[in-house]
């Protein structure tokens, strides 16, 4: 019987912006692992050379085997990349630093936009029977990007509730656009979700009426408070559901993945 809080396949969502630190290897990492919370199976796709999603995982790079690099740039199967982590139904393809020359090999392969895209849809991956996979992407608009907004049916976009937040985003809706244009018309944006948010501060406050104001919709209504427990977990190798099940991070966090997932019933139906 079909369940109606399942999207119909895996649904692929790039985690984007190429401003740093705003906070989406942390969203990849939580929103992935609330979504295991409510049954669902996961895939983390760690597309950043940093390779910090890994290890916020509590992969270390000496069990990062087979990697995106691999998957990218080697004829490999995705079983041999896809690894299993502390978390039940959460999956992971990990990066190492290799991946930082990919972006440059990958300039030679005439293919070179499609290859996370054909890998993820390898026939393989129907047993793992995946509901999302999320792509945590660098800090860039480079190739990496471009091969996740490529494969991708969304994008997620965390936006850091500071000064200049919104200043980068012109550039993001630029380059989905031209992935629409060229490479991948279906392209949608899954919304915006502010993060380190701190009610106590105007400046949040400003940013979140902005936010709303320009975007409207498509800035969901789960925030993401600054909360110590969540920049804690990743030390102790794990997503801040299960370093402290109750701290405000962690309930934001679940509650941005019902919104997530009654968004996308609501599309299905
Ligand atoms: N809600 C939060 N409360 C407190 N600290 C946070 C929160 N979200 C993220 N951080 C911290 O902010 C820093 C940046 O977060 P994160 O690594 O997720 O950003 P990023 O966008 O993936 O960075 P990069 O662009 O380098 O990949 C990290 O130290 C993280 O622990
Ligand atoms: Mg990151």
């Amino acid at each position: 019987m079909s369940d109606p809080t399942r999207p119909a396949g895996p649904k692929i969502i790039a985690v984007a912006n190429q401003k740093g630190g705003v906070g989406k290897t942390t969203t990849t990492i939580n929103l992935g692992a609330a979504l295991t919370e409510l049954g669902l199976h996961v895939l983390i796709v760690d597309l950043d050379p940093q390779g910090n999603a890994s290890t916020g995982l509590g992969i270390e790079p000496d069990d990062r085997e087979f990697t995106t690099y691999e998957l990218l740039l080697e004829d490999i199967d995705l079983g041999d990349v896809i690894q299993g982590t502390g978390v039940d139904r959460l999956k992971l393809i990990p990066a190492t630093v290799d991946l930082s020359s990919a972006d440059i090999e990958l300039m030679s392969n005439e293919k070179r936009s499609f290859l996370l895209h054909d890998a993820l849809r390898q026939t393989g991956i129907d047993q793992y029977d995946f509901d999302y996979i999320l792509i945590d992407c660098p800090p860039s608009l480079n190739l990496l990007t471009v091969n996740a907004m490529v494969a991708a049916h969304s994008v997620l976009v965390p936006l850091q509730s500071e000064f200049f937040a919104l200043e980068g985003l012109s550039q993001l809706m630029l380059t989905i656009r031209e992935v629409r244009q060229t490479a991948n018309p279906m392209l949608r944006i899954e919304g915006v979700v502010l993060t380190m948010y701190d009610a106590r501060n105007n400046l949040s406050q400003q940013v979140e009426a902005d936010a709303r104001s320009n975007l409207g919709d498509l800035v969901f209504s789960a925030v993401i408070p600054r909360n110590v427990r969540v920049s804690e977990a990743p030390s102790y190798a794990q997503p801040v559901l299960s370093y402290d099940t109750t701290s405000k991070g962690a309930l934001a966090y679940r509650a941005l993945a019902r919104e997530l997932v009654r968004k996308n019933a609501k599309i299905a139906a």
